[in-house]
């Protein structure tokens, strides 16, 4: 909502202290060490740090809602329990976005000289730390619900073989042979560090015999022929204009004729100004890539169709996320 007054301002530039307060909360794994319930001193002992600074925190996170308190015992909410604290939480897309953090520290310097010093997509595609790990398992976490509800929205009409370029954790891959069982094949198209992930999370999944594991740099690499379906899921918004036009132009060399490319993103409108969750991603793209950002549906149907694509279509796939599609003529 947009701000409407002073009061409004003052929330919203304090707005980075609660989530300061959360995302060092859920680094130190508080949200699984309170468990059923623990003090401030034993979970200072635990952690080895300062019992009354962690009590203030401790605190704070009552009064954000994030921790229940029985006296001086801490417990989990509702929402603590399912989200941060069970087996399979979802803390590292919480940890990525705090790394992210420093990046966005440096917004006036990416605005005198356009560009990040230190590009944050340079370091992810050339080292294989913990950095990396925790990003391809945040996009576990974010695209877990996510996925399903946009793969049922497709419609997709008997496809055969689908590449899911840069397609991270898999959980795409997953969701369309969940949904379209006639699909006979989906090959994971990502860079090895993401690659190795995607093998642990599908490990054991009962179509496992339908994925095919493709490691390599789609930027430079082949990505290989013979698909009917190519999905291209966020992955736009971390390019710049020729780099997004050379994937159209893969992925037409890629496709069999008739078949068709999905592109997935946070799409802005022609304004460029909405929708607003598409116009910080762009500025989050500004400070983390050396040239990417969010484009427009219209900008991307153009490239298509200077490509040679055919019926370029858009549609809204989520709350957040729509998709531009286009056919190979046959
Ligand atoms: C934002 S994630 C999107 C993951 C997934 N497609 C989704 O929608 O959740 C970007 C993915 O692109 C992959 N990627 C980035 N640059 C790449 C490159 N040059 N070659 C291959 N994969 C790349 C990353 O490893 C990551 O899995």
């Amino acid at each position: 909502m947009h701000p409407k007054s002073f009061s409004d301002l003052m929330r919203l530039a304090h707005g980075f202290e609660s989530a300061k307060i959360f995302l060092v909360a859920n680094d130190l794994g508080l949200f699984r060490l309170v468990g059923e319930g623990s003090t401030a001193g034993v979970l200072a002992e635990t952690l080895q740090l300062d019992e009354r600074a962690l009590g203030i925190l401790l605190n704070a996170l009552v009064a954000l809602g994030l921790l229940e308190a029985d006296g001086q015992t801490f417990k989990n909410t509702h929402l603590g329990r399912t989200y941060l604290a069970s087996e399979d939480r979802r803390e590292s897309i919480f940890k990525h976005i705090h790394r992210c953090w420093e990046s966005w520290n440096n917004l006036a310097d990416v605005l005198c000289h356009g560009q990040p010093d230190e590009v944050r997509e340079e370091q992810f595609l050339h080292n294989t730390q913990d950095w990396n790990r925790e990003f391809i398992r945040g996009m576990e976490d974010v695209t877990r619900d996510l996925a399903p509800q946009v793969v049922s929205k497709l419609k997709l009409t008997s496809p055969r073989h689908l590449l899911d370029l840069g397609g991270g954790p898999g959980v795409y891959a997953k969701a369309f042979l969940q949904c379209y069982p006639e699909l006979e094949k989906v090959t994971i198209f990502d860079l090895p560090m993401a690659i190795d992930i995607a093998k642990e999370r599908l490990d054991g999944y009962q179509r496992i015999g339908n994925v095919r594991f493709s490691e390599g740099d789609f930027r430079y690499d082949h990505i290989g022929s013979g698909y009917d379906i190519i999905w291209i899921s966020q992955i736009f918004h971390s390019q710049d204009e020729r780099g997004c036009q050379k994937l159209i132009d893969k992925a037409w060399n890629a496709l069999l004729p008739g078949g068709t490319v999905y592109i997935h993103d946070f799409l802005l409108d022609d304004t460029k100004m909405a929708p607003v969750s598409a116009a910080i991603f762009a500025v989050h793209m500004l400070v983390m890539t050396e040239r990417g950002r969010t484009y427009t549906g219209s900008e991307i149907g153009t490239w298509l169709e200077e490509r040679g694509f055919i019926d370029v279509f858009q549609d809204v796939v989520s709350e957040e996320t729509a998709i531009v599609a286009a056919v190979k003529p046959s």
